[in-house]
């Protein structure tokens, strides 16, 4: 049986770099304030017109595809994580398929928000293992920068995140030992509204307790974004954030735990630990839980802030850049995020 291993990695990073002190102009916080809860010293935006999500990764598709030594012709399709897609419908596959020019390859968007890249990895070796496709090219993107609340009314969330792409090829490979080793997906959605963003939508109030508008006079075509939603900032992410730092730090070394229990491993074998990068507080946490040295966790956050789907193969690609993924290297990559949804994957490089 053919096992998935990562033949090509590219990352693309807008130019736009906005510290925190940049952020002061439009809402109340402070750099010591942002340094110290999350690590996070700037974040790059995505230019307002130029540039989308589909574009970014696009540019960061581009590199995986040179480094793994093919063409976009050679792809048999496309897996895209992502929460912040050009339109509402249709996904972010289709438009990288028309602008890469690929053949009419099957194109799938992933939203499972931080853990998407992890999901869309596990389903793009699924592919994989059961002969269906040799190249996958699997991507997550993010142009949040879009759609924050730049007040201080929404500086809990803000300040977090950034933009930016990452992608990789995924190659059927015969060769004993090498790739992807096992997946590894859960989630939770008792505590769904705790990280959302819940318009528009069709909820209608359905699953949430404090309602997020009045819809009872609501006419038809103003249920998907009414004036009061935007009034109310409802078309903004709504982050209950300790709740989900007390979760994540707990999943996050369990759902580690789990894969290399799994294949009998410990986490002395581990070469490099990708986490997603959410706060650097929760990967700081983790590393002392699983006893890991400091050359075993890398973290970019402290210039890309939390890109959510695209930060693990951001973190990746830079690692790979950097030296510090090697042939033969076991490599992890964990995330938490909106969902709850929670995963890791353990690569052979
Ligand atoms: N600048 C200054 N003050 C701020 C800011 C800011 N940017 N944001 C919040 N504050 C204030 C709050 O108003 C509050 O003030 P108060 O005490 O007067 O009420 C105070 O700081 C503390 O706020 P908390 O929210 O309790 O701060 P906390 O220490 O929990 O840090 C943070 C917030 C960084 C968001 C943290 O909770 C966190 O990282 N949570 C997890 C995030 C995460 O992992 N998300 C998952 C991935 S995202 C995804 O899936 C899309």
């Amino acid at each position: 049986m053919p096992t998935s291993k990562i033949a090509g990695i590219g990352c693309y990073i807008p130019e736009n770099k906005v510290t925190n002190e940049d952020l002061k102009q439009y809402m109340e916080t402070t750099d010591e304030w942002i340094q110290e809860r999350t690590g996070i010293r700037e974040r790059h935006y995505a230019h307002r017109t130029k540039e989308t999500t589909t574009t970014m990764a696009v540019e960061a598709s581009k590199i995986a595809i040179e480094r793994a030594g093919i063409t976009a012709l050679d792809i048999d399709f496309i897996v895209f994580a992502t929460l912040s897609p050009d339109y509402y419908f249709p996904g972010c596959g289709v438009l990288v398929q028309r602008a890469l020019q690929m053949k009419e390859i099957g194109a799938l968007d992933i939203r499972n928000q931080c853990s998407g890249f992890v999901y869309a990895l596990s389903v793009a070796d699924q592919f994989i293992k059961t002969g269906m496709y040799k190249n996958i090219l699997v991507i997550g993107s993010e142009k949040h920068s879009f759609g924050l609340d730049f007040s201080t009314r929404g500086r809990n969330v803000s300040v977090l995140f950034g933009d930016g792409a990452g992608a990789v090829v995924l190659q059927a490979t015969e060769k004993e030992g090498q790739g992807i080793i096992s997946t590894h997906l859960h989630s939770d959605g008792q505590s769904a509204e705790l990280l959302a963003m819940y318009n528009p939508g069709t909820h209608a109030n359905h699953w949430v307790k404090e309602p997020v508008a009045d819809y009872t006079d609501a006419a038809i075509g103003e249920m998907f974004m009414s004036e009061q939603m935007i009034d109310k900032a409802q078309n903004f992410p709504f982050m209950d954030g300790p709740a989900v730092f007390k979760k994540a730090i707990v999943k996050f070394p369990e759902v580690i735990m789990e894969a290399l229990t799994k294949n009998r491993l410990t986490t002395a074998d581990i070469t490099i630990l990708i986490p997603h990068q959410a706060n650097l507080r929760i990967s700081q946490f983790v590393q002392q839980k699983l006893a890991l040295r400091n050359d075993q966790v890398f973290n970019n956050i402290q210039h890309y802030g939390n890109t959510t789907a695209a930060s693990i193969p951001i973190a990746l690609c830079e690692a790979w850049q950097q030296g510090k993924i090697k042939e033969g290297d076991l490599v992890c990559m964990a995330a938490f995020g909106s969902g709850f949804t929670w995963a890791s994957a353990l690569v052979r490089w």
